[in-house]
């Protein structure tokens, strides 16, 4: 038997600046050099059946950032999805963008409008996208919908459990993911998907996202397959439930 593989894997893909630094480069340089690792992590999830993959490129936070760094992402990103949606559809995959959208420019909204569109009917990978996003926003936005809900009269206070919570948070309808991912040595969340990541198994690397290539990625999955998830239970509860 294969050891278990997670169903969605989420990524903070960090470190793109300095890899570029130490190589006396412009930070814009490390952003793009990014790009292969990402076409990576999507093919191998493709090709190990991994069935969703949340990567985290820009954050609320982010947008503090200089103007110009900003700029920058904002026309990477532009140009990413058009080279990228041909053969992110013919993998199969279906992309999402999660995050405040209405903060992007107006064209790279209809970028991922029109990238959503053409790869929405596709099965083998739900890939999202994080853009504009982050943890505390997500929730705020699913906080604020629920209470209109209740003001309208279709929804009792009282009915609000986790599952309508969650069904309201940008990952609705994802399970929550099973094995996150940071690269560039920081030990930290940084505002991203706080609600779903309550039990996922967390794998650090001070690997730069550059240079994040197939054999790290298999190393944050064989830490996963090593991982005993007891959400709460003891080692022998756990042990009956599986055998059950
Ligand atoms: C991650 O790399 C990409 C974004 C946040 C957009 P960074 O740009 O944060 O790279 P470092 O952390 O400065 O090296
Ligand atoms: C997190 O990286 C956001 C993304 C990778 C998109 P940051 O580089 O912004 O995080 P901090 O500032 O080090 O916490
Ligand atoms: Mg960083």
């Amino acid at each position: 038997m294969s050891a278990a593989l997670p169903r969605h894997v989420a990524i903070i893909m960090d470190g793109n600046g300095r890899w570029a630094e130490r190589r006396g480069l412009a930070r814009h340089a490390g952003h793009k050099e990014g790009i292969p690792a990402v076409r990576m992590c999507v093919e191998e999830c493709v090709r190990r059946g991994i069935k969703a993959l949340t990567l985290f490129a820009f954050s609320s936070e982010n947008w503090r950032r200089p103007p110009a760094e900003v700029s920058n992402l904002m026309t990477l990103f532009v140009d990413a999805l058009e080279r990228e949606v041909a053969d992110l559809h013919r993998n199969g995959v279906r992309m999402r963008i999660i995050g405040d959208r209405h903060a992007l420019s107006v064209r790279l909204q209809a970028r991922v409008a029109e990238a959503e569109r053409h790869t929405a009917g596709n099965t083998q990978l739900d890939l999202q996208i994080a853009m504009s996003y982050g943890g505390r926003w997500d929730i705020v936005q699913a906080a604020r919908r629920l209470a209109a809900t209740v003001g309208a009269g279709a929804l009792r206070a009282a009915d609000i459990d986790e599952a309508r919570f969650g069904a309201e948070l940008a990952l609705s309808g994802v399970p929550d993911p099973d094995l996150f991912i940071r690269t560039g040595g920081e030990r930290r969340i940084s505002n991203f998907l706080l609600w779903n990541l309550a039990y996922t198994e967390l794998w650090f690397t001070d690997t730069l996202w550059p240079d994040f290539d197939v054999a790290a990625f298999e190393a944050a999955l064989a830490h996963f397959a090593g991982r005993d998830r007891r959400y709460g239970l003891t080692a022998a509860q756990q042990g009956e439930a599986e055998s059950a």
